[in-house]
């Protein structure tokens, strides 16, 4: 069987390289891609991004089935414009992508359904948004409502700091269309969880939980980033929690799609806030949605994936997912992410990369901005490589994941020597997946 992953990043080299491990599929194309994706078993690039041309491809091409990574295209409707022509996809269509692309349309549904998150208020006018400000005081947090690639979200420590990215955001435009209404949202604490589940439009199939490590430097300082690393699981997601993240939002999240007429398929990610503390009722609050995998998470995740994911693809796409299953690795994945000199800014490119090991199952260099360019690996964007390993414990795990990434060079490469640290606190509890 053939298969079509959609995307350039380490989410995809990952789905990809998992998918080609089922012992269905012999081939799986890969739109873009990059130069892991190009060099990879079984794996193929294809240089397409339109939508109608990647339908024309996938109808040529004879293949089965597309699984979609980045919002972009699902923003787009891809998905849209694939089942028109009756093909398989795993993905959410345009309207129902909404529940990423747009944070207003996010909030109003979370409010109208129950489900837990911070209190706000949506604005268009600077001058009401300046006020609310002035009412509701710091800290206190600031959103572009439309798809800002990281960009749009600020965490105001102070009044200052809102009333400047308000000033930016609605005064100078300077993220455009997505900027051009804001939501301002309560200042939650607590600890952020990765929660990921697989949708078919009634039924849910949850994915091993993960957590993502979004500032640029060690401890948690520097800018945000799209994530500098992650581990799955996530200890802090003990099974009381689990069960009540499936109950208080992931559950009625589907429901009240399908309710709205729009029912949800394909990945969601809530990013969640757990709040501080041991109590088993604390508030769990969803911070945001995301209409597909996150990355770096996808890389932990798809290392710990001992089954056929391509069973559970196709119960997706079926509506079947009541019927699916992932077995699970017991151990530990942590991926570290090399990026390029200046990122989260413009990057640099063109740097060679050195040092690349060969795959093994049980640790693998997912690249995302790389290509093949004069018998070179070269970086081509922010986020170059993810270095992911398994280890029985997390520290074995973050131990060999960081024995990788001292062997890799590339001049002005930068990444966190902490990845894991929370859950290494000697405090946490189990985990369940
Ligand atoms: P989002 O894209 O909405 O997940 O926001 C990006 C990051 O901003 C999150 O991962 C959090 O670290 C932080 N953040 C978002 N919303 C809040 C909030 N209400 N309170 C505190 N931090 C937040
Ligand atoms: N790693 C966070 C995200 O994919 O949104």
């Amino acid at each position: 069987m053939k298969l079509l992953v959609i995307g350039s990043g380490g989410r995809e080299h990952a789905l990809a390289w998992r998918l080609a491990r089922s012992p269905r599929v012999h081939k799986v194309y890969v739109a873009p891609g990059n130069g892991g994706t190009e060099a990879g078993d079984l794996l193929e690039n294809v240089p397409l991004t339109n939508a109608e041309e990647l339908a024309d491809f996938v109808q040529k091409s004879g293949v089965s089935l597309t699984v979609v990574g980045p919002e972009a295209p699902l923003a787009a409707g891809v998905v849209d414009v694939f089942r028109a022509r009756g093909l398989k996809i795993f993905g959410p269509t345009r309207a129902a992508a909404q529940l990423e692309s747009s944070k207003d349309y996010a909030k109003a549904f979370m409010t109208r359904h129950g489900i837990p998150t911070a209190a706000y208020a949506t604005f268009t006018d600077p001058a009401q948004a300046h006020a609310y400000i002035d009412q509701q005081g710091a800290p206190i947090v600031i959103k572009a409502d439309g798809l800002a690639a990281g960009k749009g979200v600020v965490v105001a420590m102070t009044a200052d700091e809102a009333h400047a990215a308000i000033d930016a955001m609605l005064g100078d435009g300077s993220l455009g269309e997505a900027g051009a209404r804001v939501v301002i949202e309560e200042f939650l604490t607590g600890e952020e969880a990765s929660f990921i589940v697989m949708c078919d439009g009634r039924h849910v199939l949850a994915l091993a939980t993960s957590q993502d490590h979004k500032r640029l430097q060690d401890g948690d300082a520097g800018p945000n980033t799209g994530g500098m690393g992650a581990y799955s699981p996530a200890p802090i997601v003990t099974p009381e929690l689990h069960h009540r993240i499936m109950r208080e939002i992931i559950l009625p999240t589907v429901q009240g799609m399908a309710r709205d007429g729009i029912p949800y398929t394909g990945f969601l990610y809530a990013g969640l806030m757990i709040a501080p503390g041991d109590s088993a009722d604390r508030p769990i609050k969803t911070l945001e949605f995301n209409c597909r995998m996150g990355d770096p998470e996808t890389q932990p995740i798809m290392m710990r994936i001992k089954s056929d994911l391509l069973d559970a693809l196709e119960h997706a796409v079926e509506g079947t997912l009541d019927q699916a299953d992932i077995v699970w690795d017991r151990r530990t994945a942590l991926g570290v992410v090399l990026a390029a000199h200046n990122y989260p800014g413009t990057p640099r490119t063109g740097d060679a990369i050195t040092g690349l090991p060969a795959d093994a199952d049980d640790r693998m260099v997912f690249h995302a901005a790389t290509t093949r360019k004069d018998g070179q690996v070269q970086t081509s964007g922010g986020r170059v490589l993810c270095v992911t390993a398994l280890g029985d414990s997390i520290r074995i795990a973050r131990d060999r994941a960081y024995e990788t990434v001292s062997a890799i060079h590339f001049d002005g490469r930068q990444y966190r020597g902490d990845i894991g640290w929370r859950a290494l606190k000697p405090s946490q509890q189990k985990p369940r997946s």
